[in-house]
């Protein structure tokens, strides 16, 4: 759908007003495209003394095509890079300062903040452990602050996790993360495997990957991307969507299964499905979802119900169904979709919000258990996504919904379904029990 704001905002007298009028100025952001440059300037690194990261963040960025730049004289840089994890006392947090003050004002449009630091729940020692936490606010502070579509992000890479850090760096420093903003992120807490793809560009080929609620929307957008990525995907969504979904999965070259996932046999029928034609599966996303939106007091039983089976319930049980045989194969990789909903709740969501948190916990329950077996769990959050959805919210609050975020936009789908490739990666497979917003750091939940 189209941002008639944003089209205004960047012609001539548009930009001309925007300014004058110190009104929401949005960026069109730097999405992916095949062949692109991974970032649009040199990246600038740096690191407090004594930090585990920096020698490494070298070759990852080499390997990723991103040139580095050994100071910001004469560029504008694309990236700022910084491995936090010698912060080992609040003293130190002054590193924070000495890299970025001078060099925040030349990054480029749509550049990227990049911190990375240590679990403070893995430091032992209080003050470190203190000053590793603090790490979250500036990242935080600075992401409201950058302008021109740049996003700033933690990355906290557990001991022993250094060198599985490539996947999470390129997804964070393209295109692919756009509307990502903000958000904390753990590589390593929970051990996990990266495996390094053959093919960067079709890190999925040979897998095959399930995506409900595949017929429109971000369903269609993760169809899409997964298959962009290599994968075989079989696209699921209820039999009144059956047209749609035949669209979709041949544009993507998929295979369809018409199903509605709160059916008593649905999680039978879906391992029998995958294990007949497939053998199996590798990547699991539960993206399908609804809202039966009223005030507590004005629901009606049957909307509660419907909202938490089909968000919820139903693919707790998928996921029994999946993981009780092996048919979820190693490696596997399950992908819940929750909202900012789940994290700040919503007026008239009580059902939804339920149920978007429990996704949450989904992810915090079993990413412990699945990780002894080489599966992770993760989940996007998203916030105000384009799409029939939102188009469908009245006109006032879906201009504050779309505006009130660091980026004054909405987000595509194809930045949620980005998050969600990132996490099927093989070389993901250290990043497990995350929740990360897609949101442009909403002001909701923060
Ligand atoms: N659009 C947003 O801004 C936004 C924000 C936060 C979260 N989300 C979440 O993202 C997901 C996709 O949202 P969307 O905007 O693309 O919604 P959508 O309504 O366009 O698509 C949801 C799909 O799920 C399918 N579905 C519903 N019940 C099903 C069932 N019982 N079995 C199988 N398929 C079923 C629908 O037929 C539909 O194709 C949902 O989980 C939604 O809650 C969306």
């Amino acid at each position: 759908m189209t941002d008639r704001y944003q089209q205004f905002s960047t012609s001539g007298v548009g930009r001309l007003l925007v300014r004058r009028l110190g009104l929401p100025d949005p960026t069109p952001l730097r999405r992916y495209r095949p062949g692109a440059p991974a970032l649009d300037g040199p990246a600038l690194v740096g690191g407090a003394p004594g930090g585990r990261l920096l020698d490494h963040l070298g070759t990852v960025l080499k390997s990723a095509g991103i040139e580095v730049a050994a100071t910001a004289d004469g560029v504008r840089p694309g990236a700022l890079v910084f491995d936090a994890t010698g912060v080992t006392t609040v003293e130190r947090l002054r590193e924070l300062y000495n890299f970025f003050h001078p060099v925040i004002r030349g990054l480029g449009t749509c550049g990227r903040v990049v911190v990375l630091g240590t679990p403070p729940e893995r430091i032992t020692d209080p003050g470190e452990r203190i000053a590793q936490r603090a790490l979250e606010g500036f990242v935080r502070s600075v992401g409201k602050e950058l302008v021109r579509g740049a996003t700033a992000q933690l990355v906290q890479v557990a001991p022993g996790a250094e060198e599985k850090v490539e996947s999470t760096l390129r997804f964070l420093l393209s295109g692919k993360s756009a509307y990502v903003d903000a958000q904390v992120i753990r590589i390593g807490a929970l051990g996990g495997t990266a495996t390094e793809p053959e093919d960067w560009a079709a890190p999925l080929a040979g897998k095959v990957a399930l995506v409900t609620g595949a017929s429109r929307g971000i369903g269609a957008a993760i169809a899409d991307v997964l298959a962009r990525d290599g994968a075989h995907v079989v696209a699921l969504d209820i039999p009144a969507q059956g047209a749609d979904l035949a669209q979709v999965a041949n544009r993507v070259g998929g295979s369809t299964l018409q199903l509605d996932i709160t059916a008593a046999d649905a999680p039978a029928r879906l391992v029998e499905h995958l294990r007949a034609r497939h053998g199996g599966v590798d990547v699991v996303v539960h993206n399908a979802g609804i809202t039966r939106d009223k005030k507590l007091a004005n629901m009606k039983e049957a909307a509660w119900d419907a909202v938490l089976s089909v968000n919820l319930a139903a693919q707790l049980r998928v996921n029994d169904a999946l993981l009780a045989d092996g048919t979820l194969r190693a490696g596997g990789r399950i992908i819940g979709v929750s909202s900012i909903a789940g994290i700040a709740g919503n007026t008239g969501q009580t059902n939804y919000g339920t149920s978007k948190a429990g996704v949450i916990g989904m992810v915090d329950a079993l990413a412990p258990v699945l990780a002894e077996r080489g599966i992770t769990i993760n989940a996007v959050a998203p916030g105000f996504i384009e799409t029939k959805m939102t188009a469908a919210v009245p006109l006032v609050i879906r201009e504050a919904g779309r505006r009130m975020n660091s980026l004054s936009q909405g987000g595509l789908p194809v930045d949620v379904a980005e998050t969600i490739a990132w996490y099927a990666n093989p070389a993901s497979g250290a990043v497990n029990g995350n929740v990360v917003r897609v949101c442009g750091q909403s002001l909701l939940g923060a």
